[in-house]
C-alpha cells in the first residue's frame, strides 16, 4: 500500500515536470508591436545622439537597469525636440512618431538591449501619454513586452525632473 502511494507520489511530480512550459514567455522573440520596436531601434541611419555623442556613458545609480553602460539616440522627429546641445529643451512634447533607443552595453561594451520609447497614441499598447514601452534585448528576445505599457517603467520615469518621461537630461545634465 505505501509503496503503492509513493509509487503515483513520483508519477505525478514527473508528469508535472513534463508538461512545464520548456521556454519562459518573457525569453520568446519578438511579435507583433515588439517586433516593430525591434525593427525600429536596430535601425541606425537617422538618428541624432544625446548630447551628440555616440561615447558610452556609465549608468547611473537612478537607473533602473542593470548594464554597465548605456547611450541614447533619437530618430529625426523625436530630435526636434534638442537644443544645439543635443539636449532636450525643457517643456518639450514629443510629437507622433517620436523614437528615442536606449542602447544597453554589457560589461564588454557589446550591445546587449534596447529600451524603446515610441509615441504612437493610436496604438493599442501606447499608455495615456501616447508613450510605446519596448525593452527588448540584441538578439530580439522580449526582455519585457510593450502589452504591459510600461508597467514599472513609468513610475520611475514619472519622477521630478523628467520631461515627457524623459530622463537623460536629469540624470546626464
Ligand atoms: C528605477 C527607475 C527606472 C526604471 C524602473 C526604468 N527606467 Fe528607464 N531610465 C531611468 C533613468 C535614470 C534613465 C536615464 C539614463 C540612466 O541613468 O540610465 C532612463 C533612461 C531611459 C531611456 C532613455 C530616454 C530617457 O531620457 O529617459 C529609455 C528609452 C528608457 N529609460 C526606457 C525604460 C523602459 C522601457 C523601462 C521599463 C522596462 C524603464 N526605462 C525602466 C530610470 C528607470
Amino acid at each position: 500500500m505505501k509503496k503503492k502511494i509513493i509509487e503515483a507520489m513520483f508519477i505525478s511530480v514527473w508528469i508535472v515536470y513534463l508538461s512545464l512550459p520548456t521556454g519562459c514567455k518573457s525569453e520568446s522573440q519578438a511579435e507583433g508591436t515588439d517586433k516593430e520596436l525591434y525593427d525600429k531601434a536596430r535601425e541606425t541611419t537617422g538618428f541624432t545622439w544625446y548630447k551628440k555623442s555616440d561615447a558610452l556613458l556609465n549608468t547611473t545609480s537612478g537607473s533602473g537597469h542593470s548594464f554597465p553602460y548605456l547611450r541614447t539616440r533619437y530618430n529625426q522627429i523625436a530630435a526636434a525636440k534638442l537644443d544645439d546641445t543635443g539636449k532636450i529643451v525643457a517643456g518639450s512634447t514629443f510629437a507622433e512618431g517620436s523614437l528615442i533607443v536606449k542602447e544597453f552595453h554589457d560589461s564588454s561594451r557589446k550591445l546587449a538591449r534596447y529600451a524603446i520609447l515610441f509615441k504612437e497614441s493610436g496604438n493599442p499598447d501606447a499608455d495615456s501619454n501616447g508613450w510605446v514601452w519596448g525593452y527588448i534585448n540584441s538578439d530580439g528576445t522580449v526582455a519585457q513586452s510593450s502589452v504591459k505599457k510600461g508597467d514599472g517603467c513609468n513610475s520611475c520615469h514619472n519622477q521630478a525632473g523628467n520631461i515627457d518621461y524623459m530622463l537623460m537630461n536629469k540624470y546626464f545634465p
